[in-house]
C-alpha cells in the first residue's frame, strides 16, 4: 500500500512534464497533496541576512477558513522555544492558502530550530554572520523550472553547503499562471536544497519573464506569485539590494519584465553603487547583456550595456551574473565593450541553466569577448574569503566546468 508520500511523488512525477508545458490555472490532483507544511516550506530573507529570516509554505484550504497556525522556534542551543502565529494570505489562482513567518532579532551565524506546534519534525535553519572571517559559500544561478536537470544541480548546489542561494529569474516556469509550477518548484527546493545538517538553503531572488504572465513591460498583477512569496522584499520596485554585514552585498536587477532598465531604475543603480561598498558586491538579473545564445544586438542586451554596464565599470563591480540564455559563457574582463588585460574589467557570468533545456552557443559569437562558453546545465558556487572571490561553474553532474579566482582588490 502507497503512503502518502509516495503517493505525492507519483503524482508530481507524473504531471511534472505536464505542468511545466501546459499554461493552467490548478490541478485539484497536486493541490490536494498539501496537507503538511513541509511540502513547501522554504526560507528566504526581506531584511537584514544576519538577524532575520522568513518561513513560508503553502496549503490546502477548499472552503473552510484556513486553521491558525504557530511557529515554534529556538536556536540550536537554547533551552526554551518561542512561537509566533503565522500570518495567512491565498495564494493566487488556487485553493491554497500562503502561510508566512518572518523572524527579527535573530543572533548571526547561528543555527536555529523550528516546528509546527508541540509535535513532529524538526526544521532548522541558520542566519548569516556579521562578518566574513574565514570563508563563505553562496551558490548562484538561474532559470530553473523543474525539469530532471534542475534537480539534479539543486543537488550538486546543496552540497557545495552554501549560506544561500541566489536565482536571477524564470524560477518555477509559472508565467503569471501557473499554479502547479510554483507547487512542483517548492517541493523540489524543499527535498534538495539542504545542508549537509540538513537546514533549509535560503532562496533569495530577482525577476525574470517567466515570472510574469506576457515576459516583458508588464505591471505587477501579472507576477501574482512571485509577489505573493517575495513582495515584502520588491514592495515598490522590482530591484533591491541585499546587504550582509560589512562583507557583501546582492544588487537584484529588473531586465524590464516590470520595471524599465533605462530611467528610474538605472538612477537607483548609480545612488545605491555611490554608497560605500562592502568587500564583494555583485550584481545579479536576468536577461544577458553579453548572451551566449541570443543575439548581441537584441534590444535588451544593448539596453543592459548602454545603462548599466558604464556604472559597473566606474564603481567597479568586479561580476555580473546574468541569465536567461541556457548556456555557460564567461567574459574575459571587459571595459567599454572590450577586454582588458590588466587594470580592473568587469566580468559576466552566466547564463541561465541551472535546469532550463540547454541550448547551443551562439555560432557568430564575438570570441575576442568571451573567455569560456559552453553547452551545459550548471550553476555557479561562489567562495569568499577576506582575501580571495573565486568562481566555479559546476555542472548537473558534478564536473568543474570552469573556475576563476579574483583578488580582494578587483572589487575595489
Ligand atoms: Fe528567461
Amino acid at each position: 500500500m502507497f503512503t502518502r508520500k509516495v503517493t505525492f511523488q507519483i503524482i508530481l512525477t507524473t504531471l511534472v512534464l505536464w505542468v511545466m508545458h501546459t499554461p493552467m490555472y490548478a490541478s485539484d490532483a497536486i493541490e490536494k497533496q498539501l496537507t503538511r507544511p513541509d511540502l513547501t516550506l522554504f526560507t528566504t530573507w526581506y531584511a537584514d541576512p544576519t538577524t532575520s529570516m522568513v518561513i513560508q509554505w503553502l496549503l490546502y484550504t477548499p472552503e473552510h477558513e484556513p486553521e491558525i497556525i504557530r511557529l515554534r522556534w529556538q536556536a540550536d542551543d537554547a533551552q526554551h522555544w518561542q512561537s509566533l502565529q503565522a500570518q495567512q494570505a491565498p495564494f493566487p489562482k488556487s485553493k491554497l492558502t500562503r502561510y508566512r513567518v518572518e523572524l527579527t532579532n535573530l543572533e548571526p551565524d547561528t543555527l536555529y530550530r523550528m516546528r509546527f506546534g508541540y509535535e513532529g519534525p524538526i526544521y532548522t535553519f541558520r542566519t548569516a554572520p556579521k562578518k566574513l572571517t574565514d570563508k563563505l559559500v553562496f551558490v548562484a544561478g538561474g532559470d530553473a523550472g523543474n525539469w530532471p536537470a534542475a534537480v539534479q544541480v539543486s543537488q550538486q548546489a546543496a552540497e557545495c553547503d552554501p549560506l544561500f542561494a541566489v536565482l536571477g529569474g524564470d524560477l518555477a516556469y509559472a508565467n503569471g499562471v501557473n499554479v502547479d509550477a510554483w507547487i512542483v518548484f517548492l517541493n523540489n527546493w524543499r527535498k534538495h536544497m539542504l545542508r549537509s545538517d540538513k537546514s533549509l538553503i535560503p532562496l533569495i531572488v530577482a525577476i525574470g519573464n517567466h515570472e510574469v504572465e506576457g515576459s516583458f513591460n508588464k505591471s505587477r498583477e501579472m507576477a501574482p506569485f512571485f509577489f505573493n512569496l517575495f513582495g515584502p522584499y520588491f514592495p515598490d520596485t522590482t530591484y533591491n539590494a541585499m546587504t550582509f554585514g560589512n562583507y557583501l552585498q546582492l544588487i537584484m536587477l529588473d531586465t524590464q519584465h516590470i520595471s524599465p532598465i533605462a530611467g528610474e531604475q538605472t538612477n537607483w543603480l548609480k545612488e545605491t553603487l555611490q554608497k560605500t561598498p562592502p568587500t564583494y558586491r555583485y550584481a545579479i538579473y536576468h536577461v544577458p547583456g553579453y548572451p551566449s545564445h541570443r543575439e548581441f544586438e537584441g534590444e535588451l542586451s544593448q539596453a543592459v550595456r548602454e545603462n548599466w554596464s558604464p556604472l559597473f565599470e566606474q564603481y567597479k563591480v568586479p561580476v555580473v551574473l546574468e541569465n536567461h540564455d541556457h548556456c555557460y559563457k564567461r567574459t574575459h574582463p571587459l571595459i567599454n565593450k572590450k577586454p582588458v588585460t590588466s587594470g580592473f574589467g568587469v566580468v559576466y557570468i552566466g547564463d541561465g541553466a541551472w535546469g532550463g533545456e540547454i541550448r547551443d552557443v551562439r555560432q557568430t559569437l564575438q570570441n575576442t569577448l568571451y573567455a569560456k562558453t559552453q553547452k551545459v546545465n550548471h550553476f555557479i558556487q561562489v567562495t569568499l574569503t577576506p582575501q580571495s572571490q573565486h568562481f566555479r561553474a559546476i555542472s548537473n553532474t558534478g564536473d568543474v566546468v570552469d573556475q576563476m579566482t579574483l583578488t580582494h582588490s578587483n572589487a575595489k
